[in-house]
């Protein structure tokens, strides 16, 4: 049921659950409605706020990536320097209710991500928007990415037969000590933008729109520098919080082919065939011990990750984008058997199969309680192969030097749904399998 449905016109209170609308106004809404919800004072100041504008329209606030396509956005568009992942429980009862949650959902994220003017209500109701980000909303390279996780398809909506091969609900790896209110859920936004007040507004936006029909179970935010091509058009990577380049080895986004490959269903491999143009998404909320980190000798550090700190290298110098030659270095006198890169991707015959579409954000949370800082690595990546990609790739990091440093705590698999045509919903195909 969307907000709309929920609130009959005319009088403020007639039919309307109550509770909720007084919810919704909070303490200054109840002061307006002790005061006369129908006087023409309130009517005037709803004309004042239309006028007001906030922040000033730049190009970074203009900047809009398209929402309809063969693929959702969010994936291969570029990483903008806000990230953050909102799990989900479903509450809808049926198929009828997931339907009208999926077209809600796409409905907000095209007004979302696109941009546009919010709509203004009688000022004795709620408003429509937060007003976080004024009365016009700019994009801000908002992309909203919609995924599920295995429990979807559980027997609530008559899904089970059209769950994608692969997805399962993630279970522990060894160096993993994952909290159950940080772990999986049935849907997963993410939402990606040049700021953090345009994804929490988005967020508030979808929570709003979707009363009784979703249930936020855990959200994680991050951010990475966005790093300015240099005066001879090289880019180099941005750091992460142990102070090394990360994203260096990453496959190209912008190569549509080698995407198709290593990100992108295709119907192969016994996946149902609504999922093609969808993409496995492996979450990971990675804690790191930077205080124990701050404290390594360099040379160890460097080892345990496989590149020089400062430059992001390989071992054997040179400049950030050279390739490590593990092939001449058979002993790991060079770059360590056991570092991170090595592990990751071997770069033998064969290993090109584990590649996977790296895309995360540095988090900071605040303080442990035993006066830690609770920072690290909101770790997103897409694959084609949930199984060739992201677990194989764990699972030969399983045991590496740098777990003494980490600790994963939470995250989730999930399907990144197929992208969809104007006029159509995001899960459509999945729907219409069942
Ligand atoms: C806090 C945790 C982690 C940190 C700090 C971290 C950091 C790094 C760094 C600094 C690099 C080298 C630069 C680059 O190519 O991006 C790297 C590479 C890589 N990492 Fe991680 N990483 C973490 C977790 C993971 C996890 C969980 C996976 C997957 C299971 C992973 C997969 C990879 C891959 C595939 C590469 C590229 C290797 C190559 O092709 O050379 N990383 N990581």
């Amino acid at each position: 049921m969307s907000e709309q449905d929920d609130i009959p016109f005319g009088c403020p209170f007639g039919g309307l659950n109550r509770r909720r609308f007084l919810q919704g106004l909070g303490a200054a809404g109840l002061g307006a409605a002790a005061a006369g919800l129908s006087t023409s004072a309130s009517a005037s100041a709803s004309a004042k706020t239309a006028e007001v504008t906030d922040a000033p329209s730049s190009s970074a606030t203009r900047q809009s990536h398209p929402f309809f396509g063969v693929h959702q956005q969010g994936i291969t568009t570029p990483r903008p320097a806000v990230g953050m992942i909102a799990s989900f429980d479903v509450l809808a009862r049926d198929r009828a209710g997931l339907e009208r949650l999926l077209r809600t959902l796409t409905e907000r994220i095209v007004f979302l991500t696109q941009g546009g003017s919010v709509e203004q209500r009688d000022a004795r109701f709620p408003p429509a928007d937060s007003g976080i980000l004024g009365p016009s909303i700019e994009p801000d390279a908002l992309t909203i990415t919609l995924s599920v996780g295995a429990s979807l398809f559980d027997q609530r909506f008559g899904l089970a037969a059209v769950k994608p091969r692969q997805l399962q609900r993630m279970t522990e790896f060894p160096n993993d000590a994952l909290d159950a209110a940080r772990c999986h859920g049935d849907l997963s936004l993410q939402f990606c933008a040049n700021t953090e007040g345009t994804s929490i507004h988005a967020l508030r936006d979808i929570i709003k729109n979707t009363p009784g029909l979703l249930m936020l179970r855990w959200k994680q935010e991050g951010t990475v520098p966005v790093m300015a091509p240099r005066a001879d058009g090289s880019t180099e990577s941005a750091r992460n919080y142990l102070g090394f380049r990360d994203g260096t080895a990453n496959p190209q986004a912008d190569d549509r082919q080698l995407m198709q490959k290593v990100v992108w269903v295709d119907g192969s491999e016994g996946e149902p065939a609504w999922a093609s143009n969808g993409s496995y998404q492996a979450v990971r909320i990675i804690r790191n011990f930077v205080e124990r980190w701050d404290r390594t000798p360099l040379q160890e550090q460097e080892a345990i990750f496989g590149r020089r700190r400062d430059s992001g290298s390989p071992m054997a110098g040179g400049v950030e984008h050279d390739e490590p030659q593990f092939a001449h270095d058979p002993q790991g006198e060079v770059t360590p058997l056991d570092s991170h890169i090595r592990l990751a991707n071997p770069r033998t015959p064969g290993s090109e199969r584990n590649l996977i579409l790296r895309r995360p954000f540095n988090y900071s949370n605040g303080v442990e309680a035993n006066g830690q800082l609770d920072m690290g690595l909101l770790f997103i990546a897409y694959q084609a192969d949930l199984q060739a990609g992201f677990i194989t790739v764990q699972q030969r990091l399983d045991g590496e030097p740098l777990e003494e440093y980490i600790k994963p705590v939470g995250g989730g698999y999930f399907f990144t749904l197929p992208g969809i045509q104007t006029g159509d919903f995001l899960g459509s195909s999945m729907l219409a399998a069942s």
